[in-house]
């Protein structure tokens, strides 16, 4: 089995010096890919800038890269061929509209930046996504949680979307545990407990491998 992992945070350049980011630290991501190969799959980890030394598996290719947009082209290489896609990064939505090419320099009180839109890695993917096929989200939500994670679950063509809400304590970036809830196609709603990231990307990766198994069943 070959598995295609995004992780991470991406950075979205304004000058040689600064960007736009997010608080993933890849923790989820980079346990996953660990769990994959523990089971035997190999897999392209392609991760955002983060902190954590690349995984020592020799099953595990990670490959780096910073914006939305090379984490997209990479991605879109390794698509074709990876059954299973897993989407764990936290993609910038939107990048500056300009890179300065020198740093910007401080003038007046106020300043306002012009954003525009990133390319959706995983619902651009989504619409190549062949039956035998099998993706997997992830969704950070505050409000509606359920609603919102069964949306973008049709909305980008997962099989399965991961829902972490911020309203519980311990769960999401920066911690090393994890309270998740995962959603399929069908409604079904399962919750696990809170529990360390590396437990939880263990069963995750059995919950995938055996609805991978049913489907092929
Ligand atoms: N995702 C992606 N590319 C993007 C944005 C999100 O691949 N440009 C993926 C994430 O890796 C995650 C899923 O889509 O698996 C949901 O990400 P999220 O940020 O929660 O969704 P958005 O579509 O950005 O929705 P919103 O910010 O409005 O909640």
């Amino acid at each position: 089995m070959h598995v295609l992992l995004t992780a991470g945070p991406t950075y979205e350049p304004l000058d040689p010096v600064r960007f736009l980011g997010n608080r993933s630290t890849g923790k989820m991501g980079y346990a996953l890919a660990e769990a994959f190969a523990g089971v035997g799959a190999t897999v392209t980890l392609i991760s955002g800038p983060v902190a954590l030394p690349p995984p020592a598996s020799p099953s595990i290719k990670t490959v780096r890269v910073e914006t939305a947009q090379q984490m997209y082209e990479a991605a879109a290489v390794v698509a074709p061929t990876a059954e299973v896609w897993v989407f764990a990064a936290a993609v910038a939505d939107y990048r500056p509209a300009t890179v300065a090419p020198e740093k910007i320099k401080k003038a007046g009180d106020t300043l306002t930046l012009e954003l525009v839109k990133n390319v959706d890695i995983a619902a651009t993917l989504g619409q190549t996504k062949r039956p035998e096929q099998f993706a997997v989200g992830f969704a950070l939500e505050t409000t509606n949680e359920l609603a919102h994670a069964l949306d973008k679950l049709q909305r980008k063509n997962f099989d399965l979307v991961v829902l972490n809400s911020l309203r519980d304590a311990g769960a999401g970036f920066g911690h090393d545990t994890n309270k998740v809830s995962v959603l399929d196609r069908a409604g079904q709603v399962l919750n696990f407990e809170l529990q360390a990231k590396t437990e939880l990307a263990r069963v995750l990766v059995q919950l995938i491998q055996a609805r991978i198994t049913t489907s092929y069943a």
